[in-house]
């Protein structure tokens, strides 16, 4: 099965120019990467000059269309071109204070307009991992039919991201080990039967430790927005 590398922009860059550059030194790797999937996860504004690559949201609503100021549904995102999106990002759940009910919503409403979401569990520091990633599965995909996965059909497919909050966004900081996310791998496959990615802090240095202990791909965040280390993260993969 094809590895899936997800570009994950979050809201950057702040200008079309650096967004147009940022694109302009990649997209060359990702069209030559024949046994990776890469998908970049760009804000909305950006998506009209990302030609000829996979496009992947950042988040949707739960409805279709109608009085929601500032939201997008998961009808748009397929009609923009894009077959991903990003769902229960611990960003916003954090920061936006999306809650698992609200996630489920969003994941049924992506998967019955033809998306295939991205979900993003994990603990932060200090809490319990398993207790957290265990119930942010049950709660998020309550209700929601996981068929046998059939991956040659489009839709109605889910692929979960595994991302330690505590290891987003460290730069150099504090990363999760092989083991540990390995054990957590492990955790995730008893309970969920399909694609499973990891995130947090991968660059070109620690993506392999990852894919090496069974992860189908990853989910990069600051090092996505950095061109050479970006190619070098998508190169080094085995
Ligand atoms: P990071 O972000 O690679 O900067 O840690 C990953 C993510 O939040 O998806």
């Amino acid at each position: 099965m094809k590895k899936i590398i997800i570009a994950n922009w979050k809201m950057n860059p702040s200008t079309a120019e650096e967004a147009k550059k940022l694109f302009g030194s990649i997209k060359r790797t990702i069209k030559k990467a024949k046994k990776i999937d890469v998908l970049i996860s760009a804000p909305f504004v950006w998506w009209s000059f990302l030609k000829k690559v996979k496009l992947c949201a950042q988040n949707c609503f739960w409805e279709e269309r109608g009085p929601y100021t500032g939201e997008i549904s998961p009808k748009m995102i397929k009609d923009a071109g894009a077959e991903y999106v990003i769902i229960g990002h611990s960003e916003r759940r954090n920061v936006f204070n999306e809650t698992d009910e609200m996630i489920n919503k969003k994941l049924k409403a992506a998967l019955s307009a033809g998306l295939t979401p991205i979900l993003c569990v994990g603990e932060k520091k200090g809490e319990d991992a398993e207790e957290v990633i265990g119930r942010q599965l049950k709660e998020d995909l309550n209700g929601i039919e996981l068929p046998a996965q059939d991956w040659s059909a489009s839709g109605g497919k889910i692929i979960v991201a595994y991302e330690p909050v505590w290891a987003i966004s460290t730069s150099g900081g504090e990363i999760c080990s092989a083991d540990y996310a390995k054990q957590k791998l492990d955790f995730i496959k008893q309970r969920f039967n399909g694609k499973i990615i990891y995130g947090g802090s991968v660059d070109s240095k620690i993506v392999n430790n990852y894919l090496s202990v069974g992860y189908e791909g990853a989910l990069v965040g600051g090092a996505s927005l950095k061109a050479e280390e970006f190619v070098k993260t998508i190169e080094i993969i085995k």
